[in-house]
């Protein structure tokens, strides 16, 4: 199975993400996230065991917060349009760091590079000549989820509350 953890946004969020990512697609083309499959990795797996992820995931805790969205950029690297906090949380990345660790604890052997809080909106993107301004966004943070990724779909599989 291939698993990775994530914040999943409320579904009024996901949309007024979705139609920020409809006004960049017009400039800068590519492909955008669907409103249902729009999330922040917190963990990316690959290919792992469910009963072992869950484990590791049952002891995270943390205090609910609410997740800046304030900045959007383009990755050259990969053509991504992303948006996120422009500065990371304390209680996200406290969490993140608490989630890797018992991760690391439970032998899953995650990415060297560090943690970067972003969204991908829109994928295989020119690099846009003019980002538009993002709406007022409203995230609640009270849980995250452990996500199944199947061809290209996302599903849902457990939900930790913080
Ligand atoms: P991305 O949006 O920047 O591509 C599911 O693929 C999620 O896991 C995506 O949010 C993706 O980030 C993230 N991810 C992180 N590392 C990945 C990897 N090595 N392969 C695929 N997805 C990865």
């Amino acid at each position: 199975m291939r698993l990775f953890f994530a914040l999943w946004p409320p579904r009024e969020t996901a949309r007024a993400l979705a139609e920020w990512a409809l006004a960049i697609q017009q400039g800068a083309g590519g492909r955008v996230a669907k409103e249902d499959n729009i999330h922040l990795t917190l963990a990316f797996l690959g290919d792992a065991d469910l009963g072992k992820a869950s484990a590791a995931a049952e002891p995270v805790r943390c205090n609910r917060f609410d997740l800046p969205i304030d900045t959007a950029k383009y990755w050259k690297h990969n053509r991504i349009v992303w948006v996120g906090p422009a500065v990371l949380p304390a209680a996200l990345s406290g969490m993140v760091e608490k989630l890797h660790d018992s991760l690391k604890e439970k032998g899953f052997v995650l990415e060297e590079r560090p943690f970067a809080a972003h969204v991908t909106l829109v994928r295989r993107a020119a690099l846009p000549g003019r980002i538009p301004p993002l709406p007022r966004i409203q995230w609640p943070v009270d849980e995250f989820v452990l996500v199944e990724s199947r061809n290209g779909r996302y599903e849902v599989l457990e939900r930790y509350p913080l």
